[in-house]
């Protein structure tokens, strides 16, 4: 194998506190820095001027590096356009997860390459903005091979894999009065025993306040079978209004509730008592012109807080962790250093891994590079490709 060591780094961010040569903050900034990988992982990490030797050299021209971004929460596989759903939305229609099932139909439709072309298309879309590990869910299947079609396809590129057979009840369970407890046994039977073996996760919309999505009884029947399947626990909650997600991701110890857009103060001590991660999506609040998440709140009480971008063809069709970033900081009370790492070791945490979104030896060689001198420009230049996945 040959060792790259990475010079010219303006201001590195570690994400490693304990390194000697950090500042101090929890970023572990280093200056004037140097990074060696070799074979898919970080060897070496420090000051250049202590650089040791390896067997090649590139230099960075005084850029920040940072951890590559994680992506903790997509659902890359569909295809279909919903364009003019976002545009009615802009004149005022409200989203309820309705239009989920023109993206199911379009997404059935697909063959099998175009879908894996399209999900292709994206990953490169967000390494390019300075991604590396993306998390994605199935979800716009709906039925037994199209959601685990969506998982085998969603494996080629990423080990998190996230079965979301419980999105909404599609529209063939919608016309009968037990439909929904049909489509529910689906999922918790035959759905998860063709999915598990593609997925690492499961997740459901608990939701109350969308007449497709699910309540917090239905979602609590959803995540004890996939628990049952040896899955780990994700929940997409309180996106909405009100509702018994963040609780109920709480009780069943689940890696991490996304959205907690509307959250009671039960809910904040629930999380902040907890180790599950409360993951927010500001993209969805943008292209909703929904209120943005009290980031604010949830730090103060203690509770870890990861941004992601939830990119979908409904709710927010960006895969760009910079954009969340600005937003984060713009509008939901975050410093840019707070942002950058619930972006980073935050969404890590909330998929249960140590060896990414932080750069020190042992770790995953996700490095990001910026074309700017310091991480602050993430925030301070929003709209421009400053990021880019380096390794
Ligand atoms: O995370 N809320 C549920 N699911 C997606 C949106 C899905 C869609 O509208 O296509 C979300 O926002
Ligand atoms: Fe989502």
């Amino acid at each position: 194998m040959t060792s790259t060591a990475w010079t010219g780094i303006s201001e590195l961010v570690t994400n490693d506190p304990t390194h000697p040569e950090a500042d101090g903050s929890p970023l572990g900034i280093i200056t004037q820095a140097a990074v060696v990988t070799d074979g898919g992982k970080v060897v070496w990490v420090g000051a250049q001027h202590r650089l040791p030797d390896a067997d090649e050299r590139r230099d960075l021209g005084g850029r920040a590096v940072i951890p590559a971004f994680v992506d903790s929460h997509s659902h890359l596989v569909f295809a279909g356009d919903r364009s003019a759903e976002f545009a009615a939305r802009m004149t005022g229609e409200p989203y309820d997860g309705g239009g989920i099932a023109v993206s199911m139909a379009a997404t059935r439709a697909a063959t099998d390459d175009e879908l894996r072309a399209l999900v292709g298309a994206r990953v490169a879309e967000l390494h390019a903005q300075g991604t590396g590990v993306v998390e994605i869910k199935s979800g716009y299947g709906l039925d037994v091979d199209n959601e685990a079609r969506a998982l085998r396809i969603a494996r080629e590129f990423t080990d998190e894999t996230t079965f979301l057979g419980a999105h909404v009840v599609p529209p063939e369970f919608r016309e009968s009065a037990g439909g929904r407890d049909d489509y529910l046994d689906l999922v918790c039977g035959d759905m998860l025993a063709a999915c598990a073996p593609h997925a690492r996760w499961i997740d459901v919309f608990c939701e109350p306040n969308s007449v497709y999505a699910f309540t917090g009884e239905e979602s609590e029947r959803v995540l004890r079978a996939g628990l049952a399947a040896g899955l780990e626990l994700r929940v997409h909650g309180n996106q909405l209004g009100h509702g018994p997600g963040a609780r109920l991701a709480v009780e069943l110890g689940a890696a991490s509730v996304d959205h907690c857009t509307f959250l009671s103060d039960a809910d904040v001590d629930a999380l902040a008592g907890s180790a599950t991660v409360a993951t927010l999506l500001p993209g969805v609040e943008f292209s909703t012109r929904s209120p943005y998440p009290d980031a604010r709140r949830l730090i103060d009480a203690g509770a870890t807080v990861a941004l992601a971008s939830d990119c979908n063809p409904g709710t927010c069709y960006s895969s760009s962790i910079p954009f969340a970033i600005a937003v984060a900081v713009r509008d939901m009370g975050m410093t840019p250093a707070e942002a950058l790492l619930a972006a980073t070791a935050g969404a890590a945490q909330s998929l249960r891994r140590t060896d990414i979104g932080v750069i020190r030896g042992g770790a995953q060689a996700d490095l990001t590079v910026l074309d700017a001198p310091s991480y602050l420009h993430l925030a301070y230049r929003p709209g421009v490709p400053v990021a880019r996945k380096l390794t």
